[in-house]
């Protein structure tokens, strides 16, 4: 209760929610929350304990989060007063939504800003894996390159291959654009139907996941990650990819077994792979790093300072709109609102 005499100020600041956000932000995010409530910062580059975690959000009206934090039951019960989940990330699954609804906690997430940005990042490493760019520039940096060759570091044509998206949503369909430059015609494998004439305008053709991963020449893996898509690719689905063949992931790296797929790349039944995303990580599975036939990225998918930056002031406004009680850009389980 506010005690008589107490300034309009202090009246003020007890009425602004309370902002936890799980680490420093690009752009201008952090002050636009901090114009409108008290915003708490776990500061450090690294991702917070648990202890950590529970405490930042114990008295949370709103929450920033990243990909790097679980928030699941047990950390939504060390947060009475949550009303909104705001995750810095168009992929939701370090997230418990279910455990959200049943508390009428809202979740929101932050797609389309970082479409274009993942797409380019996936040809990155189509480009990277099937010409060998890491392996040459490895040797170029040991001082080992000892002049051209015709025959060092042969890689595989691009240009005119057939490229297997899994997953023709947002980002596989920014990928699909981008093979009309390479000349690849596309084949999908997508849970839900897509619209023919969008398939049309893609050179893009519906398939089963085990054809695609038969026929295509890169397999790129654009859908999230649930319990069904858990393992997508495990050992018999590498083993039905071409010999010749290079599977890409962009997405989440639950959906790839890499133990399977660093026995694949060993054994050469694929020919290679280029991953941003892995199972745990930052940690690799044992003997990935040592292949010389995959291409290794630090999850940098949307890591541009366009998309990053539009990324936090989409989390931002969509984490506001909530605390404000209006429906935010991108609610993740909308019946929370109704
Ligand atoms: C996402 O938004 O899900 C990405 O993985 C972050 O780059």
């Amino acid at each position: 209760m506010m005690v008589a005499g107490a300034s309009a100020e202090a009246m003020d600041s007890a009425a602004r929610p309370r902002i936890a956000v799980t680490r420093l932000l690009p752009g201008g995010a952090l002050e636009r929350l901090r114009a409108a409530g008290h915003v708490v910062v776990h500061a450090e580059d690294r991702p917070p304990s648990r202890d950590e975690l529970r405490a930042l959000v114990r008295e949370a009206d709103g929450l920033l989060c990243l990909l790097t934090e679980r928030i699941d039951a047990e950390v939504l019960d060390a947060a009475p007063r949550l009303r909104v989940v705001s995750n810095y990330a168009v992929g939701v699954n370090n997230v418990d939504v279910a455990a959200a609804t049943r508390r009428g906690i809202l979740v929101t997430n932050t797609p389309d800003v970082l479409t274009e940005a993942t797409a380019d990042f996936t040809w990155a490493l189509i480009l990277a894996a099937c010409r060998r760019l890491g392996e040459g520039e490895r040797l170029v940096r040991a001082g080992a390159w000892r002049g051209w060759s015709p025959t060092q570091l042969l890689g595989a044509d691009v240009y005119g291959k057939t490229l297997g998206i899994v997953g023709l949503g947002r980002i596989g369909r920014a990928v699909a654009r981008r093979a009309a430059g390479f000349a690849m015609p596309v084949l999908h494998h997508t849970q839900r139907p897509v619209d023919p004439a969008v398939e049309r305008s893609l050179n893009a053709r519906p398939v089963a996941l085990d054809d695609l991963l038969r026929t295509a020449d890169v397999v790129s893996l654009h859908v999230p990650y649930t319990p069904a898509t858990h393992h997508l690719v495990d050992a018999a689905r590498l083993r039905l990819m071409k010999p010749s063949a290079f599977l890409i992931n962009t997405a989440r790296g639950p959906l790839v077994d890499e133990a399977a797929l660093v026995e694949a790349l060993r054994m050469g039944v694929i020919a290679g792979a280029g991953l941003d995303v892995y199972e745990r990580e930052p940690a690799l599975a044992p003997g990935l790093a040592e292949l010389p036939n995959v291409v290794l990225a630090p999850h940098l998918g949307s890591a541009t300072v366009e998309a990053r930056s539009a990324m936090a002031d989409l989390a931002a406004e969509n984490l506001l709109a909530a605390l404000a009680g209006r429906r935010p850009p991108h609610p993740v389980n909308p019946e929370v609102l109704t």
